[in-house]
């Protein structure tokens, strides 16, 4: 049988703890690749010594070049500069446009078939970058960070009630910034909505803390950013696309009228199998619900002008 083949462009921690993630699942191989010489293959081989162990035949293999990713059915990148303390994701855009479309230059023609997931922040201008390099259909070309998002807000109301990460549904929309929208009343916990378990005041710290959770994690490592909650959340979505789960998340995916919005890369729920973002689901939102995505899509707009013109220069 032939395995699923993953690409991880970017072996720093997020992309390491990707590539160990799908090992792990024993049905990906793996191609990780980086810049740095010895340190995408010195990973892959640090990971495929752990197969014995962990019971899987997963393949990785780390590279320096991208003749090894021919023929990949997801494409995840991680490249970039992440963020540092202080630092807004948005100060990382000129870097990374720079970065991310030679990244996408490299693998968009070996992979002619392939989806890609952005990883790179920040991230809905360069999922825009890559469908705009790649000249790839809008449903193969997804952005991971509503399900990060999302998986924050689970733990921090999880915590605070004292009750199963399990029992908690959360959807974080918008795009990944401090403008993101948790949706409260389409959040619930066993099937209850999240307002009847918390007070107003609390309900708002928790959105607080879940907006700034990036920030909370760069300031605590002061070098980096987070990587084994983005891994996860990367994994959620190649196991939705590559077992055709047909699983809901919130992804950023080209929204063409969807929410009101045209022509934009934004955080919307999106449903994920073999095709990749096989439909994006339309929630009714309240007029304050609505306002707080524009607010957001306007955020995210902003950016991509940017990117454009930097685009338009490049060219
Ligand atoms: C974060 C970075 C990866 O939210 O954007 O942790």
């Amino acid at each position: 049988m032939r395995r699923v083949k993953v690409t991880v462009v970017g072996a720093g921690n997020v992309g390491g703890s990707i590539a160990q993630r799908l090992a792990e699942k024993n049905w990906y191989d793996v191609v990780l690749v980086d810049i740095v010489e010895g340190m995408p293959q010195g990973k892959a081989l640090d990971l495929l010594e752990a197969g014995p162990v962990c019971s899987y035949d997963s393949l990785v293999t780390g590279t320096n070049h991208y003749e090894e990713t021919k023929d990949s059915d997801i494409v995840v990148i991680t490249s970039g500069i992440p963020r540092r303390p202080g630092m807004s994701r948005d100060e990382l855009l000129e870097t990374n446009t720079r970065i991310v479309s030679s990244v996408v230059r490299e693998t968009a023609h070996r992979s002619p078939q392939a989806i890609f997931i952005l990883v790179s922040n920040p991230l809905d201008a360069m999922t825009f970058v890559a469908h705009k390099v790649s000249g790839f259909p809008k449903h193969r070309v997804l952005g991971m960070a509503g399900v990060l998002d999302s998986a924050r807000f689970r733990a921090f109301i999880a915590e605070a009630l004292q009750i199963s990460v399990e029992n908690i549904h959360a959807m974080v929309l918008g795009g990944h910034g401090d403008s993101m929208v948790p949706l409260i009343r389409y959040t619930t916990v066993a099937g209850r909505p999240l307002h009847e378990w918390l007070s107003p005041e609390k309900l708002d710290a928790l959105i607080k803390r879940t907006r700034e959770g990036g920030a909370e994690i760069v300031n605590l490592l002061k070098t980096g950013s987070a990587y084994y909650a983005p891994a996860a959340s990367v994994v959620e979505m190649v196991e939705a696309i590559t077992k055709d789960q047909k699983k809901i998340l919130p992804c950023a995916a080209l929204c063409e009228g969807e929410y009101g919005y045209h022509n934009l890369f934004l955080g919307v729920p999106v449903k994920l199998g073999v095709g990749g973002a096989e439909a994006i689901i339309e929630y009714a939102l309240t007029d304050q619900e609505k306002s707080a995505l524009d607010a957001s899509a306007k955020a995210v707009k902003d950016l991509c002008a940017q990117v454009e013109d930097m685009l338009k220069k490049a060219s």
